[in-house]
């Protein structure tokens, strides 16, 4: 039985579901028979992803206020910021009044720039720290205590190479605000579940708090439709939109942070996980969370295996058949030279594996980026 009910599908709660991770998710879990609510404040997200998303997956979107004026279809959106108290009580309220009450949150509104939180610590605490408490609170006021909660492997700031490939038992130690806040989150939810300070990846839980806490590695690629994708806001922080924006002529260069790190070819190595094939970790993670007694899970979502900086770039060059300038500068601060994930916790857990390659993440992302050189800026719905 998925759902708390009768044993239909669950109905979710998606925040965050307009952004990279969400609108993916969102659609994975609408194909696997879910019901959705998504609450977005679109500060870093665009609406026209979920309308892109229900075009997909054949549903239409319904768009409705926190105090839901209408019987939550397959797919609702609200606009709405995860701090607000009023909205979030409004939107449990009103669900269980139209008989269709929230069995289960997936958690992605949040902030998740490295460099940004450096500089606006106390916004990045506000949003991922104190934003997950009122969502926890509205969640424990209405009895619901299913949560798939959207952490990170910043959390384990500069691995000791004997701990790479990287398993959940590795030193917690944030290296920056934002791992900080995620850190903070994920202590708050062990707390509930009564298994505050306790190492172990997978414990039972108190209360009836079912958690999940997913820690991702580099998520990359889009849906191979090309319809959905990744659409930073302004210069890219991270590698990949920002090759894809140069390979499609909307940047001249990259800057490679570094070619003089201790990997194979100088440059930076991080595990690129394919977006779908996250997604898929969050439908498997939710579905073991759903049909299992309560529990505290933290696992990796992560492929296992390292790609350098130079190696992503000679891969997408190969795809798009464009030549992708780039130049050797400093190394970035904040950053480590290796970073890939232990998946087997997740793989004995989940029995979920990523099955895309950098070849695929390459051919998806440039398909997303070709078709939309400008994100979803000036999309067409
Ligand atoms: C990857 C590699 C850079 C940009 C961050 C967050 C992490 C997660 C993913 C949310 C590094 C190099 C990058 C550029 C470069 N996000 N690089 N030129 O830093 O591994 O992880 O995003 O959960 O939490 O920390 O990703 O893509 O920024 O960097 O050379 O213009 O690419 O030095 O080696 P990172 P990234």
């Amino acid at each position: 039985m998925l759902g708390d009910r009768d044993g239909s599908m669950a109905q979710l709660l998606i925040t965050g579901g307009a952004g990279f991770l969400g609108s993916h998710t969102c659609l994975v879990l609408l194909e696997a028979g879910h019901q959705l609510l998504v609450l977005d404040d679109f500060s870093n997200s665009s609406a026209i992803s979920l309308e892109r998303v229900a075009e997909l997956a054949g549903v239409p979107l319904q768009r409705d206020q926190p105090t839901l004026k209408a019987t939550p279809e397959a797919f609702t959106l609200v606009e709405g910021d995860i701090r607000d108290t009023q909205c979030l009580d409004a939107l449990f309220a009103s669900a269980k009044a139209f008989g269709q009450p929230i069995d289960a949150v997936i958690h992605f509104a949040g902030l998740k720039a490295v460099g940004e939180s450096v500089q606006q610590p106390l916004r990045y605490w506000d949003v991922n720290v104190v934003g997950t408490q009122r969502l926890l609170t509205a969640m424990n006021f209405h009895h619901c205590r299913t949560i798939v909660f959207s952490s990170s492997a910043t959390l384990y700031g500069y691995p000791h190479p004997n701990q790479i490939p990287i398993p959940e038992t590795a030193p917690i130690q944030p290296i920056n605000p934002y791992g900080a806040s995620k850190h903070a989150a994920e202590a708050l939810l062990a707390d509930l579940a009564g298994c505050s300070g306790k190492p172990e990846p997978i414990q039972a839980s108190s209360g009836g708090w079912r958690i999940a806490r997913l820690r991702y590695f580099n998520p990359v690629g889009a849906h191979p439709s090309g319809r959905i994708g990744e659409d930073p806001n302004g210069i890219p922080n991270n590698l990949f939109p920002f090759i894809t924006q140069v390979a499609v002529g909307r940047r001249p260069e990259l800057t490679v942070f570094g070619d003089d790190w201790p990997t194979p070819d100088g440059t930076g190595v991080r595990d690129y996980i394919h977006v779908m094939d996250l997604a898929e970790g969050h439908r498997e993670a939710l579905h073991s969370l759903l049909n299992s007694d309560p529990q505290l899970l933290t696992l990796n979502l992560g492929s296992g295996q390292g790609a350098s900086v130079l190696g992503v770039v000679k891969a997408m060059e190969a795809t798009s058949q464009r030549a992708i300038p780039h130049r050797i500068a400093p190394r970035r601060p904040g950053d480590a030279a290796i970073t890939v994930a232990n998946p087997t916790l997740a793989a004995q857990q989940l029995h979920w594996r990523t099955q895309r390659s950098l070849t695929d993440i390459c051919r998806d992302g440039w398909a997303w980026q070709q078709d939309n050189p400008n994100g979803y800026g000036e999309a067409c719905l």
